[in-house]
This record gives C-alpha cells, sequence and structure tokens, in this order.
C-alpha cells in the first residue's frame, strides 16, 4: 500500500454491498477511504474490517460531540477498530478535545484525530441563530486553535480555509479538505468547491473526495484521473 496516498474517497452508501462493490474499484494503493455515518449505522464495524481486508486504510468520520468522558470512550473504541483517522467537532470545548486525544493515545497505534470547527453547510446567519455572531472564518480559526492546543492533529476545513489554517495555525497541523470537484464534474449539493491541484495549492494535506469518484460510471478511472492531477 501506498502509504502516503493524500486522496480519501468518501464511501457514501446506504448498504455494505454497494460500499464494497464500490470499494473493489478503487487501488488501496493510490487512496484512503471514508465511512460515515449512514454507512456505520447501518454496517457497524464489519464495514471496517470488511474494508480492512480489502488492504484500504479507513478515516470513520462520525463527528462525535457530547460530554467529555463519553466522547474519550468513544475515540477509544473507534481506536480499537483500527482506523487510520478519525473526528470530534470542536464545538465540543476544549476538555472534550482533550479527552478524546485521551482516548485515542490508549492504543498502541493511535488513528490521526481531527475536529471539525464549523460546519462548512453553516453561513454567517446560521452561527448568529445558535447565539454565536461572528464571521464563519473567526469561529474556524479560532476552533482550531483550541484543537491544536488540545494536541489533536489537524482539522477539517474547506478549500478557503485551509491557507488560513496552515498559517495562521500551524503548517505541521493538518487540513483535510471535502468539496472537491475535478473541473469537468457535477457540483452536486456543494456550493464552494475547489479543483484537485487548487484545494493542494490551497495548503490542503488530504482531499475527500465522493461522488465524482464513488458515483463514475467507472470508478477507477475517475481515481486515476484525481490522482494524475494531483
Ligand atoms: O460527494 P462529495 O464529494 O460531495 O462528498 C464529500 C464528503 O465529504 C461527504 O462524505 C460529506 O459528508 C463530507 N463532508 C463535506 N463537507 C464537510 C464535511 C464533510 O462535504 N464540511
Amino acid at each position: 500500500m501506498q502509504m502516503n496516498s493524500r486522496l480519501i474517497v468518501a464511501l457514501d452508501f446506504p448498504s455494505q454491498t454497494a460500499a464494497l462493490s464500490a470499494a473493489r474499484q478503487l487501488n488501496p494503493a493510490l487512496c484512503r477511504v471514508k465511512v460515515g455515518k449512514e454507512l456505520f449505522t447501518r454496517c457497524g464495524p464489519a464495514i471496517i474490517d470488511a474494508l480492512h481486508k480489502l488492504g484500504f486504510e479507513v478515516f470513520l468520520d462520525l463527528k462525535f460531540h457530547d460530554i467529555p468522558e463519553t466522547v474519550k470512550k468513544a475515540c477509544r473504541a473507534a481506536a480499537d477498530l483500527g482506523v487510520w483517522m478519525i473526528n470530534v467537532h470542536a464545538l465540543g470545548g476544549l476538555r472534550m478535545m482533550v479527552a478524546a486525544k485521551e482516548g485515542v493515545d490508549a492504543v498502541a497505534r493511535p488513528p490521526i484525530l481531527l475536529a471539525v470547527t464549523i460546519l462548512t453547510s453553516m453561513g454567517e446567519a446560521d452561527l448568529a441563530e445558535v447565539g454565536l455572531p461572528v464571521p464563519p472564518l473567526d469561529m474556524v480559526l479560532r476552533l482550531a486553535n483550541l484543537a491544536k492546543s488540545a494536541g489533536l492533529g489537524g482539522v477539517v476545513c474547506s478549500g478557503q480555509e485551509a491557507s488560513m489554517v496552515r498559517d495562521r495555525v500551524g503548517a505541521d497541523f493538518l487540513r483535510v479538505t471535502p468539496g472537491i470537484r475535478p473541473a469537468s464534474a457535477s457540483v452536486d449539493d456543494q456550493i464552494r468547491v475547489m479543483t484537485p491541484s487548487q484545494a493542494l495549492a490551497a495548503g490542503a494535506n488530504y482531499l475527500v473526495v465522493g461522488r465524482p469518484i464513488s458515483h463514475a460510471l467507472d470508478p477507477a478511472i475517475a481515481l486515476a484521473a484525481i490522482v494524475a492531477e494531483m
């Protein structure tokens, strides 16, 4: 397996059969895969085992957000599955993120632990509605710095935020970026998108790509094209 692949393919499918049939068309030397809430809620840890058997490293994208002790145990449970990367919501606060880090560090080979700062689906009006009347970018920066103080490895952030996080939080603090579309692909429901090369130039370390690969007529060809562009 090529351990330095910077591409993560989101397996957003409603069943193990569909997810594995897509995964079998991908090459674990060229990408990692992401399992999110729908697939994991339907299949449980069995899907992680199956993907590991196919040779993939897995980002388990469950975005934990709860009281510190609960998140610590959930992160420990995720780490016990042997996944490569997991995440929590930075809005759970510093103590929750410190607890999350303790949870992953309890295993011999801890997964990379990321924070989600402000969901890219939330704009300034949404933040004001929940009592946070500040520009989203200020919140992203504040929460990314908090995640760094808690010892986390990086954040999930948009391409637009990646350079700011790199320059103002730290180059060694990872930026994992969804909302990627090759120039020729459909934008789907994403609003602000970047091409793979634009996102890398903007400071992303890892790119998360879903439908342009998982729902392509030929996922292997779509994957190869994006890897070539990267
Ligand atoms: O199909 P598409 O490339 O839009 O999939 C992007 C993936 O990244 C999905 O799994 C989506 O849930 C996830 N994601 C996102 N935006 C975020 C965080 C995660 O699109 N801010």
